[in-house]
């Protein structure tokens, strides 16, 4: 890793917020400390389950500011196929960052196009049996790695330990770009185990499960920048 001290962010998925109060979760999450807002969108193709669509994203868009009225970012996360013409319409429904997983693109260097042609940020997801050999001739194109730690799918699964290996190796691509990268990763992530993840070299850290399903969002999130500092 840079000897330089990463500024972590915390990104809660809303995956395991109270969908009837998602305004309301993300208001409170946000007034809890995170960073960015994780969202998961998924498609009951590319993975089984189904979630929520760029409608929502554009009813949460507003509820997406510290009390201060500063904007937090929208990280989306889109577990479908195919996947440019939604990327597209995330874009528009206000994303700031969205990631696909280039097995789910027929033309992985067009669909990363795609969102930026929309003034987004890209980002590529590995699933974990996945190499990031696409990395080769994608790295000066995007600003986003996520390293999926579990299966794609579901919130409230177990932390797969090969991601740390995995971790190690994006953050040495990322040094030998030299670009500014962000180094995110995805589920199983708690108190308890985020620093060994921080170590590994990531930067940026979804927790769903941990954050919603405790009640006091805010002790959560000071427990894992606790453990991060
Ligand atoms: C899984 C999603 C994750 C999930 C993480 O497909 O991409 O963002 O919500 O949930 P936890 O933190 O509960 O593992
Ligand atoms: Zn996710």
């Amino acid at each position: 890793m840079n000897s330089a001290r990463p500024t972590f962010r915390i990104a809660p998925s809303i995956l395991s917020a109270d969908f009837a109060r998602l305004g309301d979760e993300v208001k409170n999450v946000i007034a809890a400390g995170v960073d960015w807002i994780h969202f998961d969108v998924m498609d009951n193709h590319y993975v089984p389950n189904l979630t929520f669509g760029p409608m929502i994203c554009q009813a949460l868009k507003p509820h997406a500011k510290t009390p201060a009225g500063v904007a937090v970012p929208i990280d989306v996360h889109l577990m479908i196929s195919p996947v440019d013409a939604l990327a597209a319409s995330f874009a528009e429904a206000g994303a700031d960052f969205i990631s696909f997983h280039p097995d789910a693109s027929a033309h992985v260097h067009r669909s990363i196009q795609a969102i930026k042609s929309k003034g987004v940020k890209a980002g590529l997801v590995f699933n974990p049996a996945e190499p990031l050999d696409v990395l080769e001739w994608t790295i000066d194109e995007i600003d986003l790695i996520l390293i999926m730690s579990v299966n794609p799918g579901f919130g409230g699964q177990s932390f797969i330990d090969s991601a740390l290996r995995k971790i190690e190796l994006a953050r040495q691509w990322i040094e030998r770009s030299g670009k500014d990268i962000r180094l995110e990763v995805d589920g199983g992530i708690k108190p308890d185990n985020i620093r060994q993840v921080a170590d590994a070299g990531a930067d940026t850290f979804v927790a769903g499960s941990a954050i919603f399903g405790k009640p006091d969002y805010k002790s959560v999130i000071d427990q894992m920048r606790t453990a991060l500092n």
